[in-house]
């Protein structure tokens, strides 16, 4: 039985992965905008996170430092999409998305880090959407619009810096935790929209194959391969 920390759980992926994890019998602790959710388990606790809000995220780190536990798994999973198809960066949207899709993120990351065991794994959920080299093919949303969303690509693309460069510094200072980006695919979801071929249920349980297998740290994953930066 492990303790998983996931951001996001209120719908999407970060819901099923939650599922996921409760239905094999780990605990979870998850995150949404408002603190609700709507649905109940027994080893799931539930906290308020904004993302955008500087204190909304020290609030929520004190509260789980407070509560004592030790995280084996933590998911990056929340994230926004603000772009509506554009193809121009919109500066406004730039900075909305880069808050909560990488230095939210961060912040938060970097403030949960010493409840992380030695053995565990950070998992940042990227998206194929920030691969530099797979701008032109792969599924629907890079290769219909090569030059579209480009506040969510630029926040995913430098999320995967923060994956690389975060799983060199755990390296050098010997702690064993594992940090890896993955790619969940083209999924059904608020985000992913109703044509995305992909239920929240299958790219939930590729991911938490991943997170509990021990691969290798600093690495970009898609169904257990290793992926493009
Ligand atoms: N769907 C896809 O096709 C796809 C593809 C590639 C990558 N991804 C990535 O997969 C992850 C999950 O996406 P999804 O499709 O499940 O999205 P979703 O259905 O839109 O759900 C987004 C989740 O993120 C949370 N969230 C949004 N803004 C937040 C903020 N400011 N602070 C804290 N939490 C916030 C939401 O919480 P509330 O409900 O409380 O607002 C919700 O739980 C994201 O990182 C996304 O970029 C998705």
């Amino acid at each position: 039985m492990k303790i998983i920390l996931i951001t996001g759980i209120s719908r999407g992926i970060g819901k099923a992965l939650a599922e996921k994890y409760l239905a094999e019998g780990h605990i979870v602790i998850g995150t949404s905008i408002n603190g609700k959710i709507d649905f109940e388990h027994e080893n799931l606790t539930v906290y308020k996170l904004d993302l955008s809000k500087p204190r909304s995220i020290l609030k929520c780190i004190k509260k789980i430092i407070k509560s004592g536990i030790k995280i084996d798994i933590m998911h990056n999973n929340a994230g926004a999409l603000f772009d509506d198809e554009e193809t121009h960066v919109i500066v406004d949207k730039l900075q909305r998305t880069l808050m909560v899709n990488l230095i939210g993120t961060i912040d938060f990351t970097e403030q949960i880090i010493k409840t992380i065991r030695d053995d565990g794994h950070i998992v940042n959920t990227s998206s194929s959407a920030g691969s530099l080299t797979e701008t032109d093919m792969k599924d629907a949303l890079t290769s219909h619009f090569p030059f579209h969303y480009p506040a969510y690509k630029i926040s995913k693309a430098a999320i995967n810096m923060y994956t690389r460069t975060l799983a060199m510094r755990l390296e050098h200072e010997k702690t064993g935790v594992t940090v890896s980006s993955v790619h969940p695919g083209w999924v059904k979801t608020d985000m992913g929209g109703n044509d995305a071929p992909v239920l929240p249920s299958e790219a939930a349980a590729d991911i938490y194959k991943l997170a509990l297998s021990k691969p290798e740290t600093g690495q970009f994953w898609f169904k257990g391969q290793k992926y493009p930066w």
